[in-house]
């Protein structure tokens, strides 16, 4: 680390007072506060960017992946600097975790753009967690390595496996049917996050954390590793290490988030059965680096991507099972003939030199053979049609196939209150073949909640219904199933046709036809959406500028004034 000629370490940026070296004086002096050598205020900086929090049990582990990233670090010869941003815990954040996504990335662009660092670790997990650090960090443009805190393991019930969150719905929808009692359910709450990491089926934590690494941003490997493993230390280290050599030969994040290595993580979220809400992440990630994901090309990827990996909630297994069964290398094996594989990772390899020698060994149940998989098809697509112009997303991975095709009635719930207050009432006015539909839950009206799957009515759920098409403006948990039509846009929220579905009005979904359709003349779709006041919105903090510079999620819920200029 001799030929340093631009300012790097403590000299970064020093331009505060206008006064060079009084900056660096009085920066050193302070550095010194905290007992630093002048042998360490020599060596350039390794910036980790951590994110514990009491209300964030996915991260419990964070301070010995921080101190493993750290011991890397030195060992590779610059100064690791710790520093907190704000903690996204996905069930401890109200009115929805989605809403702050874009206020920590904007906390860890600033953090990195404002202190001296030359490289960063950023360690994250639970699900918007991740998103926020890379749409961050890209947007911050220094080198970075993304490490990821890592699944839970299951833990048991009366002999079957238990693991955070597919099972939880499961339990949560026998108890409303009344096959399970109070005693039981409580018992179950108890073993559902039985150890730290993030939630252990293919969950919105589990598919970004797949998108870090097939994006290149996190290290092979690195993605599966459960969070109690020793080798997930192992792991940090080696991250802290690999930042140092970004800082020798450095790698800016848009040489590895290209148009090419987006559509890999799109191919990669289509064979591991992902989350809905990794479109709009990824969506968003990409927006940060200029590059946009047309609807037409997800929904051609996902026709000619099959879905090789059997986990929750799409098939069987867990996330401990894919990391036992090979990971996302492994995954990424058998889809290498529809890969790019000129893409770079952050250790500067490409992907094709990555996947050059096949796995020693793969366990096909839970990694199936591309030639003979879980479904020829990818789990998700894009929806158009008079309902949602601007599209929808439909997981189809984890729906019912008799339900495909579908017209039926709309029983429709004009927001979150009216839901809960209706949706179990015995009058409801609501039979099996309907289709539900829930308004006002989009970005702009509330953040988007994860409030799409809509559950079964009590009536119809104790009469042995388990599934029904539901539609609204919000998301779904990653780890939720059903005939669900989500992020459907505009919103109705800022006037799209949702807002004029009426009971009764009959919709049809076909997903042969990639098409969501509101059965009603488009006139009268355009006369009831005139006669709709605008609803009020936020008017101070940050909820007021959320609301005002929102984009919809065909654009990834990002903030207008964050992306970059078109030129850029
Ligand atoms: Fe953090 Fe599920 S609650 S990953
Ligand atoms: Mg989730």
């Amino acid at each position: 680390m001799t030929d340093r000629t631009p300012p790097h370490g403590y000299d970064i940026g020093l331009t505060d007072y206008g006064d060079t070296g009084f900056s660096r004086y009085l920066r050193r002096g302070f550095a010194r506060s905290t007992g630093l050598s002048e042998k360490m205020l020599e060596k350039p900086i390794v910036g980790i960017a951590t994110t514990r929090s009491d209300f964030n049990n996915c991260h419990r582990y964070m301070p010995e992946l921080a101190e493993a990233v750290s011991r890397g670090v030195l060992a590779a010869g610059a100064l690791p600097r710790a520093f907190p941003t704000i903690s996204l815990g996905e069930v401890n954040l109200n009115p929805t975790s989605m809403m702050f996504r874009n206020l920590m990335s904007m906390d860890t662009e600033e953090m990195i753009r404002a202190q001296p660092m030359d490289a960063v670790v950023l360690i994250g997990g639970c699900d918007k967690t991740v998103p926020a650090q890379l749409m961050g960090a890209v947007s911050a443009g220094r080198p970075f390595v993304q490490l990821v805190t890592g699944p839970m393991s299951t833990s048991r019930h009366r002999g079957e496996r238990v693991g955070a969150c597919t099972d939880c719905r499961r339990y949560w929808g026998q108890f409303r049917a009344g096959t399970l009692d109070s005693e039981e359910i409580g018992a179950i709450e108890t073993r559902l996050a039985a150890t730290a990491g993030t939630c252990s089926v293919m969950g919105t934590a589990s598919t970004m954390a797949a998108i870090a690494e097939i994006l290149g941003v996190a290290l092979p490997g690195s993605a599966t590793i459960p969070a109690v493993d020793s080798a997930r230390l192992a792991m940090a280290e080696r991250c802290g290490e690999v930042a140092v050599e970004l800082i020798r030969t450095p790698i800016a994040p848009r040489e590895i988030v290209t148009a090419k290595s987006v559509e890999n993580a799109l191919r990669g979220l289509m064979a591991i059965g992902g989350s809905t809400n990794a479109i709009l992440h990824l969506t968003a990630i990409a927006g940060r680096a200029g590059i946009r994901i047309s609807q037409a090309r997800l929904n051609a990827i996902s026709d000619e991507t099959p879905t090789i990996v059997n986990l929750k909630p799409v098939g069987e297994g867990y996330m401990e099972d894919l990391h036992a069964a090979g990971g996302i290398e492994a995954v990424l094996h058998e889809l290498r003939p529809l890969l790019h594989l000129d893409t770079r990772t952050v250790e500067g390899r490409s992907l094709g030199d990555l996947l050059s020698a096949p796995p020693a060994w793969v366990d096909r149940a839970f990694i199936r053979p591309a030639q003979d998989p879980v479904s020829p098809l990818g789990g998700l697509i894009a929806l158009r049609g008079s309902l949602a112009p601007n599209g929808a997303i439909f997981k189809r991975a984890a729906a019912t196939p008799a339900l495909f095709e579908t017209e039926g009635r709309a029983v429709v719930f004009d927001g979150l209150e009216d839901l809960a207050t209706r949706i179990d009432a015995p009058d409801l006015d609501v039979a099996a073949g309907d289709i539900l539909v829930l308004k006002n839950a989009g970005p702009v009206a509330t953040g988007m909640p994860e409030a799409g799957y809509l559950p079964i009515p009590r009536k119809l759920a104790q009469q042995g219904v388990k599934d029904m098409v539901r539609i609204s403006d919000a998301r779904m948990s990653g780890t939720a199933f059903g005939t669900i039509v989500l992020h459907v846009s505009p919103e109705a929220g800022v006037g799209g046709p949702l807002a004029a579905v009426r009971n009764g009005d009959r919709i049809r979904l076909s997903v042969a036809e990639k098409r969501i359709d509101l059965l009603v003349p488009q006139e009268e779709i355009d006369r009831r959406l005139a006669a709709i006041a605008p609803p009020p919105r936020p008017r101070r903090g940050y909820r007021a500028l959320y609301a005002r510079s929102v984009l919809q999620a065909e654009e990834g819920c990002d903030f207008d004034f964050l992306l970059p200029p078109p030129e850029a």
